[in-house]
């Protein structure tokens, strides 16, 4: 197959470019290195890909034509659409550069998935979609979803756009709700990136709130094999499948778990909690299991050690 992987020189992405790769796939990533986190982190992620001649890399924006018109014309089997601003809390300062480069990016690739008769559309959604929802654990059907960040407005925007194209079109439209992914080469702004490099310098690390506010983390490899499924499904036109762990790790127990693996106690910075951020995220998989064939393996303690291993910190 041919897939093309938007923000695939990023976390999520450059991890799913190796492995389509890795099962005999063609890959065209497009990325614009969004000064979101730094460019020679991305450049690292791909260093090994660009090795390949199953991959290419087109450098532009999803939402500008010259970028897209470079791949006009080429047979193309589905659409990975990982390229967003990633973040909760920079989009309350950014809203509309958020909505640019996650609601009208995923417009403008919807509208060259049509004209280009490309079917098979994934879409990156996040568990932000559910925001302060109290039905625990969220499920896909819920239909009470309310938003509380300009980031998972957008995401949500993307899904309810993905249905519009399916309906009006055809495209079978997957999203994929991720939960707080980590692993390799995760993003420098998420948390245990953050607290594993700051915990083995003995430095302090900036704890939000109690430590009560709980995460459904989802180790990378869990997340690529989910994506690798929702390449080939096909059996409705749209569907949501949450991809998260089954399990919801507190703040104070991650940083526990960071601090044992590494032997190193943490020096806690306490402050108050972050507004756009939610207090708890908790995933229902039975559906994704059951329609998606989706199983995740790895234990949150052993996707630290993992990752802590990969850093080699
Ligand atoms: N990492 C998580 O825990 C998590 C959780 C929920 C959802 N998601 C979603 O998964 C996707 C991948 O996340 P990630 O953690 O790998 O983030 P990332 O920032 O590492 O990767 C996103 C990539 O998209 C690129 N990009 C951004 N805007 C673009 C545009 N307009 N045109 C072209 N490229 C663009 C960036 O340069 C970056 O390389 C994102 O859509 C994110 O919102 C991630």
């Amino acid at each position: 197959m041919h897939i093309l992987v938007t923000g695939g020189a990023g976390f999520i992405g450059s991890h799913t470019c190796e492995a389509l790769i890795k099962r005999g796939d063609k890959v065209t990533v497009i990325d614009n290195f969004d000064p979101f986190y730094d460019r020679a982190i991305k450049e690292n992620n791909i260093f090994k890909l660009k090795e390949s001649n199953a991959f290419t890399l087109i450098e532009g924006n999803v939402e500008f034509a010259d970028t897209l018109n470079k791949i006009r014309g080429q047979k193309i089997d589905a659409i990975l659409h990982l390229a967003a601003k990633a973040g909760v809390r920079p989009s309350i300062q950014d809203p509309l550069g958020y909505e640019i480069n996650n609601v009208q990016a995923t417009i403008k690739l919807l509208e060259f998935a049509v004209d280009q008769k490309i079917n098979q559309f994934v879409f990156a959604s996040s568990s932000s979609v559910y925001g302060e929802n109290p039905n625990y654990p969220w499920k896909e059907a819920e239909p009470e979803l309310k938003p509380i960040s300009p980031y998972a407005a957008t995401k949500l925007a993307g899904e309810g756009m993905g249905h519009v194209f399916s309906h009006l079109y055809g495209i079978h439209f997957v999203a994929l709700r991720f939960f707080t992914v980590y692993g390799p080469r995760q993003r420098p702004d998420l948390a245990i990136n953050k607290f594993v490099r700051l915990i083995s310098k003995g430095e302090e690390i900036p704890f939000y709130g109690d430590g009560s506010t709980s995460r459904d983390y989802t180790y990378i490899d869990d997340i690529v094999s989910g994506i690798l499924k929702a390449i080939s499904y096909d059996k409705k036109k749209f569907n949501v499948f949450n991809l998260g762990n089954d399990a919801t790790i507190s703040l104070k127990q991650m940083v526990e778990i960071i601090s044992e693996t590494l032997g190193i106690p943490a020096k806690i910075n306490y402050l108050p909690l972050q507004p756009g951020d939610v207090p708890i995220t908790s995933a229902c998989i039975k559906h994704s299991k059951k329609s998606l064939g989706f199983s995740p393996e790895t234990k949150f303690s052993e996707g630290i050690r993992k990752y802590i291993n990969w850093l080699n910190v």
